[in-house]
C-alpha cells in the first residue's frame, strides 16, 4: 500500500505525519510506502520546517534530514493508493487537481483537519493530532 501525506507548503504537518507513520507502520511490523507532499509550490526545494524537527526530535521519531518540498503530481494521484489531504483546503485543492480520475483516493486526514502551525506556531498540537490521526489511518488500512 502507498501512502502520500498532501498539506499547503509539505514543510510542517505533513512531513510530520510521513516519519510518525514510518515509525508506527514499522513498529506494528506493517508494510506501507510513505511519502508527502505539498499542494504549492511555495516551499519546493526547502527542508523540514525548524518546528517539526525539533518536535519529532523531542518525540524520537527518525526522519531524513535531506528530505524537502515537492509539490504533489497528477502522476502521484495516479500512483499512490490513498492521498491524504491534512486540511479540508488541501482535499479541495488535491480534488482540483484530480479533476474526478482519482477522487477515490482522496481523504481527510481527521475531521476538522490539522490547524496549521506556520500560522499557529503550535508544533505541539500538531505532533499530538498528528500522531492520533496516523494510528487512525494504520487501523484502517491494516484491515484493507
Ligand atoms: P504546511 O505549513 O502546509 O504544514 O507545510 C505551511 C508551510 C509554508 C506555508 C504555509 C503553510 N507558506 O505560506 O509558505
Amino acid at each position: 500500500m502507498k501512502v502520500a501525506f498532501v498539506c499547503l507548503g509539505n514543510i510542517c504537518r505533513s512531513p510530520m505525519a510521513e516519519f510518525v507513520m514510518k515509525q508506527l507502520a514499522q513498529d506494528h511490523d506493517h508494510h506501507l510506502t510513505v511519502v508527502s507532499r505539498a499542494t504549492s509550490s511555495w516551499e519546493h526545494g526547502n527542508p523540514i520546517h525548524q518546528g517539526t524537527q525539533d518536535t519529532l526530535n523531542r518525540y524520537g521519531v527518525p526522519y531524513d534530514t535531506h528530505k524537502t518540498s515537492q509539490q504533489i503530481s497528477l502522476a502521484d494521484l495516479e500512483d499512490y493508493d490513498v492521498v491524504i489531504g491534512m486540511d479540508d483546503q488541501n482535499v479541495i485543492d488535491l480534488k482540483k487537481l484530480s479533476a474526478g480520475r482519482y477522487d477515490d483516493k482522496i481523504f481527510l486526514f481527521c475531521d476538522g483537519g490539522v490547524p496549521d502551525p506556520w500560522y499557529t506556531g503550535d508544533f505541539e498540537e500538531t505532533y499530538h493530532l498528528v500522531t492520533r490521526g496516523c494510528q487512525s489511518w494504520l487501523d484502517r488500512l491494516k484491515n484493507n
